[in-house]
């Protein structure tokens, strides 16, 4: 079954730890974090601090997006605030393969994000030492954007290749996954769905109802 990572960018900022514990206990598998430098795109959210803070609210997966850029100097920070998954853009950094490398190294499972722009073909001699590939639906910068259905044919190739090589690495779709296109993304090979604003629409009382839905279980 596809799991579902709630990005909390969506939750109420004021009251992250509480929203963290809701959106755990409605049924989220992993919590999506993401983190953005007002550089590599066009907008401030959360630092190691906030992903420290947060850490004693929740014992599922912290998969930490990194739309930072430089991306390494960063990288240690995260770990030691309680990232499990830490992902990265190859345009954010000279040397793809080393970011890799170092999240491994510091105990931590790796992920690549492509940008809407950016071919498959940038995983190309990365895939087979990565455990998550992250398939941008949209700009990345901010939650409520409309899901780019182009990259429908990305995820599928994706899918295929790792199915081909045997591969064990999860495709993750973020950006515009609502219920609607949550079923297009796992009809293309997706495994994991990340959602900001279709997880936390309406407030705690309707996050359960909102996960069952985006996992067609409803
Ligand atoms: C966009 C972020 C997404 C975003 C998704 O840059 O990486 O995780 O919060 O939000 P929705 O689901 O609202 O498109
Ligand atoms: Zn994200």
């Amino acid at each position: 079954m596809v799991r579902i990572a709630p990005s909390i960018l969506s939750a109420d900022f004021a009251k992250l730890g509480e929203e963290v514990r809701a959106i755990d206990d409605a049924g989220a598998d992993w919590i999506h974090i993401d983190v953005m430098d007002g550089h590599f795109v066009p907008n401030l959210t959360i630092g190691p601090a906030v992903v420290r803070a947060l850490r004693p609210h929740s014992a599922k997966p912290f998969d930490v997006h990194l739309m930072i850029s430089p991306v390494d100097p960063f990288l240690e920070a995260f770990a030691e605030a309680g990232a499990d998954l830490i992902t990265v853009h190859p345009e954010a950094g000279p040397h793809l393969h080393r970011t890799i490398q170092r999240i491994r190294q510091l105990g931590k499972k790796a992920g690549v994000s492509l940008n809407p722009a950016t071919p498959a073909k940038a995983l190309d001699y990365v895939l087979e030492e990565i455990d998550l590939v992250l398939v941008m639906s949209v700009n990345p910068g901010f939650g409520g954007q409309k899901f780019i259905s182009g990259q429908l044919r990305k995820i599928e190739a994706i899918a295929k290749r790792v199915a081909k090589e045997g591969l064990a690495v999860e495709i993750e779709v973020d950006g515009g996954v609502d219920m609607t296109t949550a079923r297009q993304c796992v009809d293309a090979g997706a495994t994991v769905l990340v959602a900001g604003t279709a997880a936390f629409r309406g407030g705690p009382d309707h996050y359960g109802a909102n996960i069952a839905g985006l996992r067609g279980t409803e």
